[in-house]
């Protein structure tokens, strides 16, 4: 049974068969992560090209190993050393890379519809790896994953967001896709970092921070976002820290089995504390492991059901 789609750009709207079929796939692919030979020929003779406008660790060396491990021929494309410092347009360098014969296209931009306009100017399946402060559909991919795999369920947990809702794109894919899938659904952050629509997707709000850990199953953490602004939204980080921050002492005054997540890269001391990041809650590097299964399933899923 393929995807309703032949591209990946976000969980809204996306129906729950795709998501299972996506998570139920990864499963497959985490075994082969397991094996001394880590690598199938699914998608030999594929080439993907990595579109990264804006920095990333995680999801850009992610997709590399994913499509390597496929066995495309995977390309990498970062502003610096490009064309793009000698005045070419967005449009001019899709256009010219997509004259090279590539199939796939994964792309991270600071600007939101990116990935949509990517749709109307290439032939390729193009997949968002991050749009501005819009969605980060294989973020939450992968969190759904992790959540299935820690749980052996979505539907019912309860999950609550934690941070800057406003601005970013795991909130909102998270948002669409644990719904989707079942999950009841909270925020929490400073007032000032809530969007007012947000109970409008079905999502409860929550402000304060030790309610919020005892009425969930899990927390995924934000990171406070210091390129994009997020300072002027509250008053210190220090503030911050002290009302939103996880630290041993919050969840052990609310003494709650509670399983921590978080998309990276961490604000240590701010969002989490290092006892936190590094303790016995949080499943942050199997989240990490998770997305190269769950990428792969998405370019396998997507490559080969033109
Ligand atoms: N979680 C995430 O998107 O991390 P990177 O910005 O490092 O890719």
């Amino acid at each position: 049974m393929p995807l309703s789609s032949r591209h990946l750009l976000g969980l809204q709207g996306v129906p729950k068969e795709d998501i299972q079929l996506i998570l139920d796939t990864a499963l497959t692919f985490r075994e082969v992560l397991e094996r001394p030979i880590k690598k199938v020929p699914t998608l030999q003779g594929k080439t993907i090209v990595n579109l990264f406008y804006e920095s990333s660790t995680r999801t850009r060396i992610s997709f590399e190993l994913a499509e390597k491990r496929l066995s495309a021929d995977a390309i990498n494309f970062s502003v610096s050393g490009s064309s793009v410092s000698k005045g070419e347009t967005f449009k001019d360098t899709i256009k010219n890379i997509e004259a090279m014969k590539v199939d796939m296209v994964v792309v991270r931009h600071a600007a939101a519809g990116t990935p949509l306009f990517l749709t109307k100017i290439s032939n390729a399946n193009i997949i968002n790896a991050g749009d501005g402060i819009h969605e980060h559909p294989t973020q939450a991919l992968l969190d759904m994953y992790s959540i299935r795999e820690k749980f052996g369920k979505i539907a019912g947990l309860k999950v609550c967001i934690v941070g800057d809702i406003a601005h970013s794109r795991v909130a909102l894919s998270n948002i669409f896709g644990l719904i989707t899938m079942g999950a009841k659904v909270s925020v929490c952050g400073p007032s000032t970092m809530i969007p007012k629509y947000i109970e409008d997707l079905g999502v409860q709000v929550i402000y304060n921070i030790d309610e919020a850990i005892q009425e969930n199953d899990i927390l995924n953490v934000l990171r406070i976002q210091l390129e994009r602004k997020a300072r002027e939204y509250f008053p210190s980080i220090r503030e911050y820290a002290k009302y939103f921050g996880i630290d041993r002492a919050r969840l052990e005054k609310n003494k709650k089995s509670i399983v921590i997540m978080h998309p990276g890269p961490i604000n240590r001391g701010v969002e989490l504390s290092s006892d936190i990041a590094d303790g016995e809650h949080q499943i942050i590097l199997q989240q990490v492991t998770n997305g190269v299964a769950v990428r792969m399933a998405v370019l396998y899923l997507l490559g080969t059901v033109n």
